[in-house]
């Protein structure tokens, strides 16, 4: 047997310690792998390397990925799936795990339904994958973001100013939520609830009016600004879309600043966290949970159950088809969000 690996989409913490599992179970059932280098592009290519227990050593506790990765879709490219069935004959690859989030597991899923060997693990900073409690990879980016909150309160005190944090979370406020409660934000804003400025700004006017002389105001990049005439506002950095049709969101946080300004009179900052919360070394928990996933998705080829990822029920790893992970989006639980609220303002 001989097992392909490959990491696609956004990189984050974890990924190495999933493909050190991949090949450390493999190695345990006397199965061969290769590393295949950017994502779908390095079959596209045909980019890969013999992996074997040295190419994984050392490696747990890093960050980004030995692979590489890109944004590459399959689907849009000319004979891209014949293309990929014969490079894959050619090189030998007898059943596939693709590590991802939506859009690479989206493909691995295409691709099963064309009758490739593919098993997926889990993957997104942004943990909105459907089937799995968690993905690998939330865990570091929730305490990244916590700890620059918990920094960003000891400025916004000496200074009496608001500071508006801007966190990743393109469909999804999973990292705002958990990082805004956790470092006790004042208000968090969110892709699944549109927010007029308004309220916010009542929010800390609020807080302030009760004898605060500074707040911390969460919002994630995809939050969608509500106007007082009802329009929605969705922020871009970049209107040009990736292979997967996604705009490259960004400047909510500025926007925020701004109004809030403006409305309460309170001298008002904007920090992105951006790229800093999918960089660095991965958390024990990120590390332990990708290990997990990677040792079940071995398993997964072991008995044939091609199609389907590893995934988190509870604290059990379990299985899941690939089509109920890419259907449709895990968005944040609105009871957790009504939780969060109880400490606005
Ligand atoms: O999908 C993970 C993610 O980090 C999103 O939170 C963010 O919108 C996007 O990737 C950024 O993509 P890129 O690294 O291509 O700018």
């Amino acid at each position: 047997m001989k097992i392909g690996v490959l990491t696609g989409g956004g990189d984050c913490p974890g990924l190495n310690a999933v493909i050190r599992a991949v090949v450390r179970k493999a190695q345990s059932l006397d199965y061969d792998v290769i590393g295949i280098k950017q994502g779908w592009k390095g079959i596209l290519e045909k980019n890969y390397e013999e992996m074997d227990l040295f190419s994984v050593s050392g490696i747990l506790h890093r960050g980004g990925t030995i692979l590489g990765s890109s944004r590459t879709n399959v689907f849009k490219i000319d004979n891209g799936v014949e293309i990929v069935k014969n490079n894959l004959k050619e090189m030998g690859v007898d059943a596939l795990v693709a590590i991802g989030g939506e859009d690479t597991l989206g493909v691995a899923n295409k691709l099963f339904k064309e009758g490739v060997n593919v098993v997926g693990v889990p993957k997104t900073i942004d943990n909105d994958l459907n089937a799995t409690d968690y993905t690998f990879g939330f865990d570091t980016a929730v305490n990244i973001a916590t700890e620059a909150i918990d920094r960003l309160h000891t400025t916004a005190e000496s200074h009496n100013r608001v500071i508006v944090v801007e966190v990743m979370g393109r469909h999804a406020g999973w990292i705002a939520v958990h990082s805004g409660m956790a470092g006790g934000a004042d208000s968090i804003l969110i892709p699944e609830q549109k927010f007029k400025m308004s309220e916010v700004a009542a929010d800390i006017k609020a807080r302030h009016a009760r004898g605060k002389s500074f707040s911390i105001i969460v919002v994630a990049e995809g939050a969608q600004l509500e106007d007082e005439a009802g329009q929605d506002h969705m922020i871009l950095s970049s209107k040009e879309k990736d292979s997967f049709g996604h705009v490259q969101l960004g400047g909510i946080g500025n926007i925020v600043a701004e109004g809030i300004e403006k409305l309460t009179g309170y001298e008002t900052r904007a920090t992105v966290l951006g790229h800093i919360q999918r960089g660095g070394s991965p958390t024990a928990y990120d590390r332990v949970l990708g290990t997990r996933f990677g040792v079940h998705a071995v398993e997964l080829i072991r008995d044939g159950k091609f199609g389907r990822m590893s995934a988190l029920k509870g604290n059990k790893i379990v299985d899941a088809e690939l089509e109920e992970a890419v259907g449709t989006l895990k968005t944040v639980d609105l009871d957790l969000y009504e939780v969060a609220k109880t400490f606005f303002g």
